[in-house]
Formats: structure tokens, sequence, C-alpha cells
């Protein structure tokens, strides 16, 4: 059974991954930013025989990753999925920039995956082999020119794309497979109401796709259906 390290795992597609991964016996590390206020969460991990422990982590803040990585120690970690993420500010678009937002959402979406990655490597070493997956989207494929919403957005997550991208081969070196995801147009806090699946849809497609991954098909843009998306 393999040790799963999720970040936003308190609702959405990081809850419904959380659910995913502990109902087939997986030991999930659960990383959310408030424990007080994941009550779904709390209510799997009261669950007698799934094993799903919460851990306190704020991917934007230095000291919050430090206390994580003092938590673990040396603890080996098999998957890690670089879930949380944010769709950033109101105005994001050519005629009305919030900057500010802007950075914030470069924050969460592109240096919290990699400041996570970062301090979990030693975990991830010490499993052996071990997997990556970084929840992106497909609005980040250069591949693609339709859209001219969600600026900030699309930038933090094609950046995070070129990051996982440009890190996979000094991965691979140490065993560690790299994958970036577009989890499908999800019913989730970011992707509204109307959205095509819902978020136990998404993390199925997700948790088949982090199934058959490997150091051959690293880097990988993968869609939620396990197909090929362009970079
Ligand atoms: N839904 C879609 O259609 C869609 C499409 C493409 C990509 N995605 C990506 O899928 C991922 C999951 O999003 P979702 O759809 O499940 O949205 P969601 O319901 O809004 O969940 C976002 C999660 O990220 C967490 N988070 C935000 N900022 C954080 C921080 N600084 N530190 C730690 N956790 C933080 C949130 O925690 P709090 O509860 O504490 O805020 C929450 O758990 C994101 O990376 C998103 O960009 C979603």
């Amino acid at each position: 059974m393999a040790v799963v390290f999720i970040t936003g795992a308190n609702r959405g597609i990081g809850l419904a991954l959380t659910w995913g991964f502990a109902d087939r016996g997986d030991t999930v590390l659960a990383a959310v930013r408030a424990p007080d206020k994941a009550p779904d969460l709390k209510r799997m991990a009261a669950m007698p025989d799934k094993h799903i422990e919460i851990l306190t982590l704020d991917v934007t803040d230095a000291a919050s990753i430090a206390a994580l990585k003092a938590t673990l120690g040396q603890r080996p970690i098999d998957i890690l999925v670089n879930n949380a993420g944010v769709i950033g500010p109101e105005h994001q678009t050519l005629a009305d920039m919030d900057y500010d937002g802007w950075l914030t959402t470069l924050e969460v979406n592109t240096l919290g995956p990699f400041r996570v990655l970062q301090a979990l490597l030693d975990n991830l070493k010490a499993a052996g082999n071990a997997y990556v997956m970084t929840i992106t989207s497909r609005m980040a494929s250069f591949a693609s020119s339709r859209g001219s919403d969600r600026l900030a957005y699309r930038a933090s997550k094609a950046a995070t794309n070129k990051v996982m991208q440009s890190v996979a081969s000094d991965l691979a070196a140490m065993n560690i497979a790299v994958a970036v995801a577009h989890p499908g147009w999800v019913q989730t806090g970011i992707g509204g109401r109307n959205a095509d699946i819902s978020a136990e849809q998404s993390a199925a497609g997700l948790i088949h796709v982090i199934d058959r991954m490997s150091i051959i098909h690293s880097p990988r843009f993968v869609n939620y259906d396990g197909s090929s998306i362009a970079w």
C-alpha cells in the first residue's frame, strides 16, 4: 500500500482524491491550511478502517513548510499530489489586471508546488520509486491560443508546467516520475456548479493516471482521462 501526500485535501478534488486513495487501503497524509475547518476530512479520518492523517500546511508559507518537514522526518512518501490551487483575482484581463492578486496566484499555484516538492524530496527518494503529480490546467497549454480570460491563473499554471518539466530529468535520476495534469472541468469551488464532472469522477481518473505513471513517460502533461495534452 502506498503513502500518498495530498495538498488542499479539505475540499474539492483534494478531498475526493483523499477518499479515493484511502478507500482502496493507501495511507493518505492529507495536508490542509486549517484542520479545524475541515469537517468532511475529519469525518473520513475518524473511520477506523481508513488511514488518513491530517497535517497542517499553507503552501505559500515557508515556516509552515519547515514545520511539516520536521513532522515528517525521513518518512517515505510514494506519491505527492500537488493539488492546492487558487483561480486568482476577480480582475485578470488585458483591460483590468489586479497585480497583487496575480502575485498571490503565483505564490500558491507556482511557488507552492515547487516548495512542497523541494521539502519532500528526501521522503520521495526514501520510497525507492516515487510519483509526483501536480494539478495544473488545460488552460496553461501553449498549444492552444483559445481564451483571453484568467491571465494570472493561466500564467501561474503554465509556469508550473515548465518548472515540473524542467526538474523531471533531475528527478528521474532519483527514480521519481513527474506529471502535470488537467483534472477536467470539475464541480468545485474553482470549477463552479455547472462544470462537466464531479470531484469524485475527476479523482478516479487522476488515480488511474497515477497508477500508470512511469519514469519512461516522465514528464507528461495528461488529462484526467489518461489522454496526453500538448505542452
Ligand atoms: N475545478 C476545476 O474545474 C479545475 C480545472 C483545472 C484545474 N483545477 C485545479 O485543481 C486543483 C484543485 O482545485 P479544486 O477545483 O478542488 O478547487 P477548490 O475546491 O477551490 O479547492 C482548492 C484547494 O486548494 C487549497 N488551497 C488554496 N490555497 C492554499 C494554500 N495557500 N495552502 C494550502 N492549500 C491551499 C484550498 O484550501 P482552503 O479550503 O483552505 O482554501 C482547497 O483545499 C487546483 O490546483 C485547481 O487549479 C481545477
